[in-house]
């Protein structure tokens, strides 16, 4: 009896090679099915014996941009050999700013340069003076050779590969390959001929009404079967990111506050004591609006707010000795921090006046002329948050980050002294980049001074911070440039492939 199949194995069966593999790749071009039919199909085939499945795990080596510089321009330590060969003979001291001028290695570059010198041992470093040691062709360097092989595709000494990696010069992508080849009972089987059988796949409106369902042979799925990758629409990372940080400030017992992107200047500066002539409030750092001035802000507020600028608070306080006006306090613009957001909660103009013990935090945009690099944007995510209180301390605020950043995984913070106009101690936060162990800022905080609390009618301790988002996101995720998760430079790869683990 010849053997009966449905349509697309019945394709595959008569494609395969009794003698040489093919990949399922190589049939889906030859036979013109997707591929996920020849998997489908291959399942099937394998089932009933007719032929065999050999699955190959293969790595498939990628430059990164970084990895692509250095195929062109040599690794930083050959570079830095080099020039100390230039300098004068083997074994001498030469001064090691004089040999990285000579390199002409740029700043990111003298580190990598300086970390590996030794490490492949070139020489030593020592107290300012470098020293090479040993005199070799640098065309030759495995690592630099392997940059060369993986782009042009050519054998690859296999023993540099997971160093290239965690210097992050390659990207490694797995990939499984299936292969299939016939078996002797396909052979055999083949030999008779095959018949496409009625089995079908999907059933009509027709087979219903008309009864015949009943006597149809169905084909089966292979739920298994490989599917070719689906990429979808997902979450961008740092919306998962913001949520999760949401969750996190819940699970602290903080509640959410909300408000509008564009503010006077009254709740974005003059309420947090920032002086009308301070050079943050100038075209240089915040984006005004030409509209209409603001309405509606609380006369009394407003008062209060203009007598703590020009005298201080308190017995003995001062204030700042320069003209304020409300002229200015009334300008629009887009908010340059949520502490907007903050001031509005505190007065009570939110949602009505609040006793202590409160917590508080948004994660919301906040824009800011500033210079485009890899770690600034004109906007970016603010985690701004506050806590009001008795007696509170920098040790609290100290401890709130902590915990915060615990749940993060981030767990090695460094606390510095800093100065903001409306918060004495203050001080900015900063954590260690995992991929080149440089420190990065991450956020400022401190503890509100009495010239913002009394006018907002606070009598107890305010702790507060603005913590950016984007930050803590590359710390968690190891990449160096903001614009590679924003905008028309992100790297999608990313972006598709990373995931918030909760
Ligand atoms: N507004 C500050 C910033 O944008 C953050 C901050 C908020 C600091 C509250 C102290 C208190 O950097």
């Amino acid at each position: 009896m010849t053997i009966k199949l449905p349509q697309n194995q019945k394709i595959v069966f008569e494609t395969i090679s009794p003698t040489e593999e093919k990949t399922f790749d190589q049939i889906s071009e030859e036979t013109n099915l997707k591929f996920e039919y020849i998997s489908g199909a291959s399942f099937a085939l394998e089932e009933q014996g007719l032929i065999s499945i050999t699955t190959h795990s293969i790595s498939e080596f990628s430059l990164t941009d970084e990895g692509s510089h250095y195929l062109q321009h040599s690794l930083p330590e050959l570079r830095l050999y080099e020039a100390v060969r230039l300098l004068g003979e083997l074994g001498t001291k030469f001064d090691l700013s004089q040999a990285i001028d000579q390199s002409s290695l740029d700043k990111n570059e003298v580190s990598v340069a300086l970390s590996n010198y030794a490490r492949k041992d070139y020489g030593t470093i020592n107290q300012g003076k470098i020293v090479s040691s040993r005199d070799f062709d640098t065309q030759s360097d495995p690592e630099q050779v392997a940059l060369t092989s993986i782009n042009q595709g050519t054998e690859i000494d296999q023993s540099v590969i997971a160093r290239l990696e965690s210097r992050g010069l390659i990207n490694i992508n797995q990939l499984t390959k299936r292969s299939i080849i016939l078996t002797k009972k396909g052979a055999s089987e083949r030999k008779k001929g095959v018949q496409i059988s009625e089995s079908i796949t999907s059933l009509t409106p027709q087979m219903l009404s008309q009864g015949n369902w009943e006597h149809l042979e169905y084909a089966t799925y292979n739920v298994e079967a490989e599917a070719a990758p689906y990429i979808g629409g997902r979450v961008h990372l740092l919306r998962e990111t913001a949520e999760k940080v949401k969750d996190t400030l819940v699970g602290m017992g903080f509640q959410e506050m909300e408000g509008p992107h564009v503010d006077s200047e009254f709740w974005i500066n003059d309420c947090l004591f920032m002086p009308q002539d301070h050079p943050a409030r100038t075209h240089w750092d915040q984006f005004a609006l030409s509209v209409s001035p603001a309405q509606n802000l609380p006369p009394d507020l407003v008062k209060k707010v203009q007598s703590a600028h020009l005298d201080g608070v308190g017995t003995d306080g001062d204030g700042y000795h320069s003209p304020w006006s409300e002229a200015v306090a009334l300008r629009v613009g887009l908010r340059g921090h949520t502490t907007s957001l903050s001031m509005r909660y505190l007065s009570g103009q939110a949602i009505g006046p609040l006793e202590p013990p409160q917590r508080f935090f948004s994660v919301e945009k906040v824009y800011r002329n500033d210079t485009l690099d890899p770690t600034h944007l004109l906007e970016f995510f603010q985690i701004e948050g506050w806590v009001m209180a008795e007696n509170l301390s920098v040790r609290d605020l100290m401890g709130t980050f902590t915990e915060f950043y615990r749940q993060f995984g981030i767990t090695n913070l460094k606390f510095k002294p800093h100065y903001n106009p409306y918060t004495e101690p203050s001080f900015e936060l900063f954590g260690e980049h995992p991929r080149t162990g440089k420190l990065i800022e991450i956020g400022n905080s401190g503890l509100f001074r009495d010239e913002v609390l009394r006018p907002l009618g606070i009598t107890c301790d305010v702790m507060a911070w603005g913590l950016a988002l984007e930050r803590l996101l590359m710390l968690m995720y190891g990449f160096e440039d903001i614009r590679d998760v924003h905008g028309t430079l992100c790297d999608l790869q990313l972006l598709r492939s990373t995931g918030v683990s909760y």
